[in-house]
């Protein structure tokens, strides 16, 4: 294939020297002319292992080509590949400076294009760069259509300098954000070799996947080093810690607790967080990360506690809750972000009526029984054994209960106009879409 790709950095570098090695025509640009003249004599413009050798096997091949000339590149390939720096500004946003240049040159190099042409973003891009900003410029500077005489898509790119051209060959998978299939077809040409999977999404799914692995990673970081600090001032070995840690694959390293939906809460974590955090005090040790989980959780109690007022009819107050206890499955209402929502609510003069099936008040006990009886004290008069009354006498549903039976008995008897705020994410096909607001889906 013939391929340009903008930007010779670690990202653009690496890709044109593994795209070369495996067999394709490359043409390199960069506005950085000592870069170019690197190439052009076989040698690497960045510091990377193996990249000394493969630099000077590729330009020997004779595949690799270099330009300053944006038009030259894109009427000289089928495909570009964009990799050109989005740094931070002072004030913490990203610095578009280097893309939107491109973009409007790029634009201007496609308007004299006859074929159609493929545009990968490979640079970082805040969600909704691509479609909201980009796309905009090369159309406007092309007179042409995106989907029909080019197409724009995202790919995010996932090496590690340091290790890239191991991780060009072997990439956790490959993900591409594409509206069309000339994209995908052209992209599963370039990558579909690779030994991972090859996964296919929305634009700003792949924009926004990109931050969340960067920021995952972050906060892999800091809650081993977090972790650390504790251990190193309680004389706990920190590494046989974070070694038992990993060791589990069902809970901690997997995928649980990774989809969103409501508050956690519950008799373990809010109040083993608060004990670490506040031994963390005793021993000096500070803890930024861990001592704001909480408050981020405060912060999502907090959204639902908006949308439930702002989805309540004017003039009406009733709204029933369907679930209560802190997970589907169990009577136990300790620390239940559900209990707080609805003391909330209460708070604020709703009028409350509550359906959870595994709630018996009679059968509460011990800590479960008096927590009950602090937060929600007339917890008699607002729980419900039928779900018929919960539903006939309230004006909004909050849907806290993922139980699949409860949430078809929910279907069969909601009232005309009857809307559900869904803190669980209810299956597709159950309930009529138009009548569900997610928290933040
Ligand atoms: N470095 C990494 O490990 C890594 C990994 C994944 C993603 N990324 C992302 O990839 C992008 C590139 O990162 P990098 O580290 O390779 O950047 P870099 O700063 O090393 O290189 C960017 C290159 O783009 C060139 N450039 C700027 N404007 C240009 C233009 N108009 N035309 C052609 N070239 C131009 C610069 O001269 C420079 O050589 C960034 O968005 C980064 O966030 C980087």
């Amino acid at each position: 294939m013939k391929i340009s790709i903008f930007g010779l950095g670690y990202v653009g570098a690496v890709s044109l020297a593994c795209l070369a090695r495996d067999g394709h025509h490359v043409i390199g640009v960069d506005i950085d002319a000592t870069k170019l003249r690197l190439i052009t004599e076989g040698k690497t413009p960045v510091v990377e292992e193996g990249m000394v050798e493969l630099m000077r096997q590729v330009a020997a091949s004779g595949r690799v080509s270099v330009t300053t000339d944006a038009a030259e590149a894109v009427l000289g390939s089928e495909i570009s590949l964009v990799c050109v720096g989005t740094p931070s500004a002072p004030n913490g946003s990203q610095d578009q400076g280097a893309i939107l240049r491109l973009a409007a040159q790029m634009g201007k190099a496609l308007a004299g294009k006859r074929e159609p042409h493929v545009v990968v973003f490979r640079s970082t891009l805040v969600p909704g760069t691509v479609e909201g900003v980009l796309r905009p410029i090369v159309e406007r500077e092309s007179g042409k259509k995106d989907g029909v005489d080019f197409h724009l898509c995202f790919q995010p790119e996932f090496l590690r300098e340091g290790s890239s051209i191991k991780d060009y060959d072997k990439p956790p998978f490959t993900v591409v954000g594409a509206n069309a299939a000339p994209a995908h077809d052209k992209l599963r040409a370039l990558f579909g070799h690779l030994p991972c999977k090859y996964l296919e999404t929305s634009v700003r799914s792949a924009e926004m996947m990109k931050y969340c692995c960067n920021n995952f990673h972050a906060l892999k970081i800091t809650f081993a080093n977090e972790t650390a600090r504790l251990c190193g001032a309680l004389g706990v070995d920190p590494f046989e810690v974070m070694d038992l840690v990993c060791q589990d694959t069902q809970l901690n390293i997997s995928r649980a607790y990774l989809k969103p939906g409501f508050a956690f809460g519950g008799s373990c974590l809010p109040k083993d967080l608060r004990a670490t955090n506040y031994l963390a005090k005793t021993r000096d040790v500070e803890l930024p990360m861990l001592g704001a989980i909480l408050k981020s959780n405060e912060e999502h109690l907090e959204l639902a506690f908006d949308k439930v007022v702002a989805a309540c009819p004017p003039g009406r107050r009733k709204v029933g809750f369907v679930g209560l206890s802190f997970k589907t499955g169990t009577d136990d209402l300790r620390e239940s972000p559900l209990v707080t929502l609805a003391e909330r609510l209460i708070g604020k003069g709703y009028e409350l009526r509550i359906y959870d099936p595994e709630v018996h008040l009679a059968q509460l006990l011990g800590a479960n029984k008096s927590f009950i009886e602090q937060h929600l004290p007339h917890i008699g008069q607002m729980l419900h054994a039928e779900l018929d009354a919960v539903v006939a006498g309230s004006d909004l549903i909050v849907l806290g209960s993922s139980s699949r039976p409860v949430i078809e008995a929910l279907a069969a008897r909601l009232r005309p106009g009857q809307q559900i705020i869904d803190l669980v994410r209810v299956p597709a096909g159950v309930l009529p879409p138009e009548r569900v607001a997610g928290l933040c889906w």
